[in-house]
């Protein structure tokens, strides 16, 4: 089954379904009511060939990172050899999760932990993970229909635990154009259904439920501690509060944040002013200064008070290495009381361009985009190579 298909754009038809999203508002925060605890030993997996697949994720998510999976293996790799390894890895914008799915799979950390503030993506997970079997005999059961694409786009769960939340999101991620859960994208195939790609193109049920499978026997084999719906500012301080068993140098926060241009018309949680996908038309971010406050609130904190060592990913802004409100420091500041209380470290960043191959849409031919990749991780451990470029500007 193929993730990349021609014409698998963002087409615009006109239902808007901010009613659902209010509704899922306040799902709950861990999947059971209180957060997992890191007791029981890291089992080996039931089936093992589920790692090695080559797509992981049940969810094809608008900005995956699956690319960036390798080079991110390639780092931890490099730091467990100079910090140890990996305690915990978590991902408080977890999306699809590609990563963390696939270091958890062949065992390049102890855990992970994903995370997302939309309700939705992150319900899909904790019901993935915990009640794996329910989810894939309920997907059996959905038939992949405009009828039923019509019945997810406008329900609305009455309670935040309902499991049929997680079904929702399954069904539009596979059945809407570049897997867009919210606002204006339509169908694959379009209303009339007379493209060659029809609705169902990219729902094979067999080879979804070998990823589904895989989710729950991460959790049950204990490497997927949680999944939290969470702010990924209350997701850094919980890992703390929660777990004080970490050593700071052995958990490595992964944080892919929403771009700064057109995230809002890509999910329901962005860093637009609205708040995320929002019907109003010409709703577009213009500048860091100006309408990037979130971006700015987590260059401060990643800068001045990240306790765990930090990956950090973006689209490729000059601005984001040129401002010093954003990332242009080449080492952490954090104020003397969080440094001489909290025990926030002057650790350096490193950044990098990372070339990452890609399908444009409708195009035979793979392109080459960069990405920016800002980290923490010692220097040592992040070269420069064909994959890994050094910044112009340092
Ligand atoms: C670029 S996507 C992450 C993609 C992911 N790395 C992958 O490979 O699929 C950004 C994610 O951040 C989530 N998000 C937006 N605002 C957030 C916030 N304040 N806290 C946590 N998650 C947020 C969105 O719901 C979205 O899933």
């Amino acid at each position: 089954m193929t993730d990349v298909l021609p014409g698998d754009d963002l087409l615009v038809s006109s239902q808007t379904n901010s009613a659902a999203l209010a509704a899922t508002s306040s799902a709950p925060a861990h999947i059971v009511a209180q957060p997992r605890a890191l007791a029981g030993s890291v089992a080996p997996l039931v089936d093992p060939s589920m790692a090695t697949m080559r797509y992981q994720s049940p969810l094809r998510y608008p900005g995956a990172k699956a690319g960036l999976a390798p080079i991110i293996i390639d780092l931890v790799e490099a730091s467990t050899r100079s910090l140890g390894r990996p305690q915990l890895f978590v991902e408080p914008f977890a999306g699809g999760a590609s990563a963390s799915l696939r270091l958890a799979g062949a065992s390049h950390v102890d855990r992970i932990l994903l995370a997302d503030a939309d309700p939705l993506v992150a319900r899909f997970w904790q019901v993935a993970a915990a009640d794996t079997d329910w989810l894939i005999d309920r997907m059996y059961e959905e038939p992949v229909t405009l009828a039923r694409w019509d019945y997810w786009r406008s329900w609305a769960p009455r309670r935040t635990d309902d499991r049929e939340i997680a079904v929702k999101c399954l069904f539009l991620n596979r059945t809407t154009f570049s897997g867009i859960l919210h606002g204006r994208a339509g169908p694959i195939g379009g209303r009339a259904q007379t493209s060659e790609y029809a609705i169902d193109c990219r729902f094979n049920k067999d080879a979804l439920e070998r990823r589904l499978r895989f989710i729950g026997d991460l959790y049950t084999s204990n490497r997927l501690v949680d999944v939290w719906c969470k702010d990924w500012e209350d997701t850094l301080a919980d890992v703390a509060e929660y777990y004080p068993q970490l050593l700071p140098n052995r958990v490595i926060a992964y944080l892919d944040p929403p771009y700064l241009r057109k995230s809002h018309k890509l999910y329901g949680k962005s860093f637009d002013p609205a708040g995320g996908y929002t019907p109003k038309t010409g709703a577009t971010t213009s500048g860091w200064m100006s309408n990037g406050w979130q971006h700015l609130r987590l260059a401060e904190y990643l800068r001045r008070r990240a306790a765990y060592r930090w990956i950090l990913s973006y689209d490729n802004e000059p601005e984001l290495t040129s401002c010093p409100a954003l990332y242009a420091a080449n080492r952490m500041t954090p104020g003397r009381e969080d440094a001489d209380i909290c025990g926030i470290r002057r650790w350096r960043i490193t950044k990098r361009y990372v070339h990452l191959r890609y399908t444009v849409s409708g195009a035979a031919v793979r392109s080459i985009k960069a990405e920016l990749l800002l980290t923490t991780l010692p220097p040592s451990c992040v070269p420069v190579n064909d994959r890994l470029r050094e910044l112009e500007n340092l």
